[in-house]
């Protein structure tokens, strides 16, 4: 009989969450004007997202990756004032250098929000891991995402800016780390506390946004707007844009006392469900 309840309930709550999520709008305003946000791995999926909510919020927008195709064409579909530049994260030596060349070349003249998105996902579960898939893993999204922010923390201070650093980590970082990629994600949460905490003396904000499964752009497209997932207690994907709203939010004035946090956006996979996930 319960469960009878449960699953009318359940069917209920899918109902809605799928059938709301095709008008979820990206947050229109100028709550980030006057700003500039360097994005990585800005060029699709989640990053693009976040670039096309801080465009529509008149920041001043920076994407970077790997692939300047992939970039140009990201940055013509951002639109408003957004440029592109070639940085590999996974490349800690080359780091400052590759920083330092965007400040150089940037015409928005300083940069005052850092959103850590790219990441890399590879890898067996656990026992049967690689130690190259690992160190692969690691080094772009722990020691990559680590050393960006190094960098940028000191060009802030020096500069006396109050900007932020927003990482996107995932719920997988609240499973047990079976995987490179869930290893990596419990670092990026870590982390985010430990820069919270040497960086609000210097008026710097650092968060973290914890995602569940999402729906990027392009699997949108496939699926002809079919975000089913049974899995989730919500019954479908997160939403990209969905995400790029939290940052938006999170970046702007209106996030200023929220210091050091994981939110997490998930639809309840990963939060209130453990085991909805293979890797
Ligand atoms: N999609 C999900 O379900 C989900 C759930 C939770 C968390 N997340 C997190 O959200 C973030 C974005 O994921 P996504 O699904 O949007 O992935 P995606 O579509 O594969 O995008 C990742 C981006 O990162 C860039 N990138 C990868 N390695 C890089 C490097 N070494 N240096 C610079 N840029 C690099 C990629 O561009 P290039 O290859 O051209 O460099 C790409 O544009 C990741 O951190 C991921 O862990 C995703």
């Amino acid at each position: 009989m319960l469960g009878k309840v449960k699953r009318k309930i359940r069917k209920a709550v899918s109902k809605c969450a799928k059938t709301e999520y095709v008008t979820v709008p990206v947050s229109q305003g100028d709550i980030l004007k006057g700003k500039t946000v360097l994005i990585t791995g800005g060029g699709s999926g989640i990053g693009l997202s976040i670039a096309k909510a801080c465009a529509a919020n008149k920041a001043n927008v920076i994407i970077c990756g790997r692939t300047m195709s992939k970039l140009e064409e990201a940055r013509t579909a951002i639109g408003g004032n957004t440029e592109a530049f070639n940085l590999d994260i996974s490349d800690s030596d080359k780091m400052r250098d590759g920083f330092e060349s965007i400040i150089n070349n940037t015409k928005f003249g300083k940069i005052d929000i850092l959103i850590n998105n790219a990441g890399i996902s590879k890898g067996e579960p656990f026992p049967n891991t690689n130690a190259d898939d690992l160190k692969e893993v690691i080094k772009t999204n722990v020691i990559g995402t680590y050393t960006l922010s190094e960098v940028f923390a000191k060009y802030l201070i020096s500069n006396h800016i109050c900007g932020n650093i927003l990482n996107i980590a995932s719920v997988s970082g609240n499973r047990p780390a079976i995987s490179p990629y869930m290893v990596s994600k419990w670092s990026e949460m870590g982390f985010t506390k430990g820069f919270a905490k040497s960086l609000i003396k210097h008026g710097i904000v650092v968060n973290c946004i914890a995602p569940g499964p999402t729906a990027s752009g392009m699997l949108l497209e496939k699926s002809g707007g079919d975000l089913s997932y049974d899995k989730s207690p919500s019954g479908r994907y997160v939403t990209a844009e969905e995400i790029a709203n939290l940052a938006v939010f999170l970046t702007s004035s209106m996030g200023r006392m929220i210091v050091g946090e994981t939110i997490y956006i998930t639809g309840g996979c990963g939060t209130l469900t453990f085991d909805d996930i293979e890797y």
